[in-house]
């Protein structure tokens, strides 16, 4: 299977998420603000995809780092979180991998400079290994809700391209086909980015999981015709209250899924829960160029005077959401209840 991004010795590497599915051609990152930038570019996207290159963005700053002083390593430190914070706004991921590799290097005060680079190249391994491995788990707890030759609607991806591996609502269904249900899925084209054409269409088809391709409109049209069995997103933050922020449209489709007594599923690593946020309507929604609205691909599709807005993401109502999975196992509403005992205790 594909990698959708890995550690080369000092470097970082990207399967460039823009260009697929026309081709698949990786990218070689040796300076931590050229991973940032692939980050802004969306080279690579996805929640946790995100958190883990800024990580390894981190690593490979605090890698080049040797014959500072300990202020000035400490300052690079602080320059380096700095950067990764402002490259996209909403997903939580982003934020909590930062802090974990802080937390590595306050671990290490006082350590000989090797010792620290090293450590931190060695927790953004363990970052990338571990999404991995939480998204099996996850898919072990959701496939039970996946029926036997279901037909699925999924936004957006959040699948393997958009985490170290397998996926989160993707990876719910490639555990339920690994369990040998049939399973075919509806894959919402998701404009302007196309992640559901792109991506999710083909990320499905290179591991032969039947996919049909709709535009994002038609979501509504193939629910009320009895097409859709349940849904199935991921989330980019999930608050206290199990409001959810994820891609732009995934609010229509949750809606839609209730209007059509759908069962509407959001599947997230605990890292994308952030239980210091009450409410959605607190989540930062990151607000990107018109200029991609106007276009399809490289093709201007409207006239270019008129104006354009392109959020990237919104907020379902926990109301719609009829459960969530994580790794930790599924949650039902209240949520604020059920989100806050998967957690260990005074986190
Ligand atoms: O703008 P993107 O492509 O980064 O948005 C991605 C999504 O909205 C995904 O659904 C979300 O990050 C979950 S990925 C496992």
């Amino acid at each position: 299977m594909f990698k959708t991004i890995d550690w080369g010795d000092g470097t970082v590497v990207m399967l460039d998420q823009t260009r697929l599915p026309q081709e698949v051609i990786y990218r070689t990152y040796r300076r931590p603000e050229e991973v940032a930038e692939a980050i802004r570019r969306m080279v690579i996207r996805g929640a946790p995809a995100i958190g883990v290159a800024a990580a390894m963005g981190i690593a490979l700053g605090m890698k080049d780092s040797a014959g500072l002083s300990t202020p000035d390593l400490e300052h690079r430190m602080e320059e380096l979180a700095r950067l990764f914070a402002s490259t996209r706004p909403t997903a939580v991921n982003l934020f909590w991998a930062i802090e974990r590799m802080k937390r590595v290097f306050e671990t290490h005060r006082g350590a000989k400079f090797r010792e620290v680079a090293e450590a931190m190249v060695r927790e953004a391994l363990v970052l990338r290994d571990e999404d991995v491995e939480m998204n099996r788990r996850m898919g072990r707890h959701g496939e039970v809700l996946i029926p036997e030759s279901a037909r699925v609607l999924t936004h957006c991806n959040a699948g393997a391209l958009a985490t170290a591996g397998y996926g989160t609502a993707l990876g719910v269904i490639r555990a339920a086909v690994e369990k040998g249900k049939k399973v075919r899925v509806l894959a919402d084209e998701t404009r302007p980015f196309l992640q559901g054409a792109r991506l999710t269409a083909w990320e499905l088809a290179q591991d032969g999981i039947p996919v049909t391709l709709i535009t994002d409109s038609a979501a509504g049209h193939f629910m009320a015709r009895g097409e859709v069995d349940l849904a199935i997103v991921g989330a980019d933050r999930i608050a206290a209250n199990g409001d959810v922020a994820n891609k732009i449209g995934t609010y229509s489709v949750a809606v839609l899924a209730k209007e059509n007594g759908i069962p509407f599923y959001v599947a997230a690593p605990l890292s994308t829960i952030d239980l210091s946020l009450p409410s959605g309507d607190r989540i930062p929604l990151e607000e990107r160029d018109p200029e991609e609205v106007k276009h399809a691909g490289h093709s201007r599709v409207a006239p270019e005077e008129v104006a354009a807005r392109h959020p990237a993401f919104d907020v379902t109502p926990a109301r719609y959401v009829t459960a969530i999975i994580t790794e930790a196992g599924i949650s039902r509403p209240p949520y604020e209840a059920s989100l806050r005992v998967l957690f260990p205790v005074n986190s």
